[in-house]
């Protein structure tokens, strides 16, 4: 199209305003013409850079795009559209990007009507929308983090005008409501908590790319979490960039304790959630992880680093001193709890004094996992303006050095991990290996064991043997047909029709008049069977009488036609099954 329309290009001024109020939206999904009649027969590709925040937003547009009767393609050379969802967290998950866009010009050679989307956190950046603009004649549309659910009408305007659209809102940021999804994950689910940032650490684009924290009301999370429990979902991870905010916006004592713990309530088999920031981890929301199993005892409590000036300088609003005593109460509560981090390296101007509190410090703490950076300048942000002393060189040794001390902390918890059984949210087979299933435990660990394909989506008990550090090798401890069995036992006892027929049964067996006509039924059966042996012709048509109008008594006592109708239910509850699975 060659054609280009700036309808608006980020100001991270604009981004920085904490002023306004969040408006909430509620969408109606309205699919143009032109779009729908563009969506025939075509199929979409979205990849998905960065975090789970990007993961979410990337099943809301495709929730909109099957909405429009888009179909998803199988590999990204099949695309008839599609769309770059990116990071702009660190440089080198910026570098991604520019090679994924390159991809796609194979099909815009091949198909001229191939639309071309760039999207996601990267685009709130300045200067970014242009210079991918100028880059890429082949790019039709960028937009931000603020207008996703625009996506169709921006689809329709492209159409429309002929023109390449770029529009990218920055302004502190809405809660919008009912968008479409089709999520990723049969089994697993994402669920926003909080958008957004508020905590400005100095080195960090986010609270400029995700605009200002807003709370989602807490009726429209329950509401999405009470439909996944009902699709079946087997576990929840809340989310937030920093989710122990949640609700502070509100200004009416709405904790995220409370919104963990009526969610752990909802009967979610698994409940996570992340990030949680140290600085604001109240007592409140240890005692609900402790007191709910189903919430998962696994915390990711992203440190950054050891030393008290670089976390001064940092931002982060806490000391070594009190993470470390987080830390402790933790464990005291929950001696089990894995606690897994995010560490930066070479933080502008760090010592080599500074770096060894953050060694010492892993030693200590001893993290389950832990996500390891080396600094990336965000311009725009204030630790991009701070003059760094120390070098690239001196940042990399330093990065490898991390590396060993963050593994021996990590091989020490899975060492502990051997010999003990681990209850398993099964993801499926691996791709090198069918025969060979994976899946995380309640502490976050991969495990990988032999199993049939069957088994995915299912909670199962695994026993450790072997560590490979980053995950483990074990195996099932049951039959998988009997876990199997037993799953299926259990989500049929928990349907509403299966549990009226067994009400139905028990009153039935109870009730003292069913139970005497039980009596008399067989007391004629066993006058019918006396007067047969000895010829008693007339003893025995008596008999037959009695046995038949004591039957037809029996037959139409109210508690039995409960109990056969409840289990016509059931019947075709069952029938129903086997047609889907059919
Ligand atoms: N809200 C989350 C993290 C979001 S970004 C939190 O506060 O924990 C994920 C991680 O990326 C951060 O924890 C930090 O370790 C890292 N990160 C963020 N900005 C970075 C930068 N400029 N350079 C290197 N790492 C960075
Ligand atoms: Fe970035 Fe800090 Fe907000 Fe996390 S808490 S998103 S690191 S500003
Ligand atoms: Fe990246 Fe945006 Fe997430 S910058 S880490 S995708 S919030």
């Amino acid at each position: 199209m060659g054609k280009k329309f700036y309808k608006s290009l980020p100001d991270m001024s604009k981004a920085r305003n904490r002023v306004d109020s969040p408006r909430l939206r509620r969408e109606e999904i309205i699919v143009p013409e032109k779009v729908k009649a563009f969506a025939r027969g075509r199929k979409y590709w979205i990849s998905t850079f960065g975090c789970q925040a990007n993961v979410r937003d990337q099943e809301i547009m495709a929730g909109y795009l099957e909405e429009a009767g888009f179909l998803p393609a199988e590999s990204e050379d099949e695309a008839n559209i599609a769309i770059i969802n990116t990071c702009a967290v660190r440089e080198n998950a910026e570098e991604k990007v520019y090679g994924e866009i390159g991809k796609f010009k194979a099909n815009h050679l091949k198909d001229r009507s191939f639309l071309l989307a760039v999207c996601g956190c990267m685009m709130q950046e300045e200067k970014v929308a242009e210079d991918i603009m100028s880059r890429y004649p082949y790019v039709n549309l960028i937009f931000g983090t603020h207008n996703v659910s625009s996506l169709l009408n921006l689809i329709d305007e492209h159409l429309g005008r002929k023109r390449d659209i770029v529009e990218v809102l920055s302004f502190p940021g809405d809660i919008v409501e009912n968008l479409p999804s089709t999520r990723l994950d049969e089994f697993k689910a994402y669920v926003n908590i909080t958008y957004g940032c508020d905590k400005f650490c100095t080195y960090c684009i986010v609270p400029y790319t995700r605009g200002r924290e807003r709370s989602r009301h807490k009726e429209d999370i329950l509401e999405e979490c009470r439909k996944l429990v009902e699709d079946g979902y087997q576990e929840i991870t809340l989310l937030g960039q920093n989710v122990n905010s949640y609700g502070k916006d509100f200004g009416d004592g709405t904790s995220f304790a409370s919104i963990l713990e009526e969610v752990a309530k909802l009967g979610i088999k698994r409940l996570r959630f992340m990030t949680s920031h140290p600085w604001d981890f109240s007592e409140e929301m240890l005692d609900v992880i402790a007191k709910y199993p189903n919430i998962m005892k696994c915390i990711h409590l992203p440190v950054q680093s050891g030393n008290n000036e670089v976390l001064r300088k940092m931002g982060r609003r806490y000391s070594r001193e009190e993470y470390l005593d987080l830390v402790r109460k933790i464990r005291t509560k929950m001696p089990e709890c894995a606690i897994t981090t995010d560490i930066i390296v070479g933080f502008p101007n760090e010592t080599e004094e500074q770096f060894l509190d953050t060694l010492s410090l892993c030693e200590e703490v001893k993290y389950d996992a832990a996500f390891t950076f080396i600094y990336s300048p965000r311009k725009g942000t204030p630790a991009a303006k701070m003059v760094d002393d120390v070098t690239d060189a001196d940042k990399h040794e330093r990065f490898m050095r991390l590396l060993k001390v963050v593994e021996n902390g990590v091989v020490e918890h899975a060492e502990k991990m051997i010999g003990k059984t681990y209850a398993v949210l099964v993801d499926g087979p691996s791709k090198k290996d069918p025969g060979v299933l994976s899946g995380y435990a309640e502490n976050g660990k991969l495990i990988h064991f032999k199993g049939p394909k069957a088994l995915r989506g299912h909670i199962v008990d695994v026993r450790v043997e072997k560590s490979h550090t980053f995950s483990m090798i074990g195996s099932l401890v049951e039959d998988p047909w009997i876990s199997l069995a037993k799953d299926l036992k259990t989500s049929l006892l928990e349907e509403e029709c299966a549990k009226r027929y067994f009400a139905c049964k028990k009153a039935f067996e109870e009730d003292e008049g069913a139970q005497a006509l039980r009596d008399q039924i067989e007391a004629a059966q066993r006058e019918m069977m006396r007067a047969s042996k000895e010829g008693d012709d007339l003893g025995y048509a008596k008999a037959k009488k009695d046995y038949a109008s004591l039957k037809e008594q029996y037959e139409n006592h109210p508690c039995f036609l409960n109990l056969v109708h409840s289990g016509e239910e059931v019947r075709q509850m069952l029938e129903e099954v086997m047609g889907e699975l059919a």
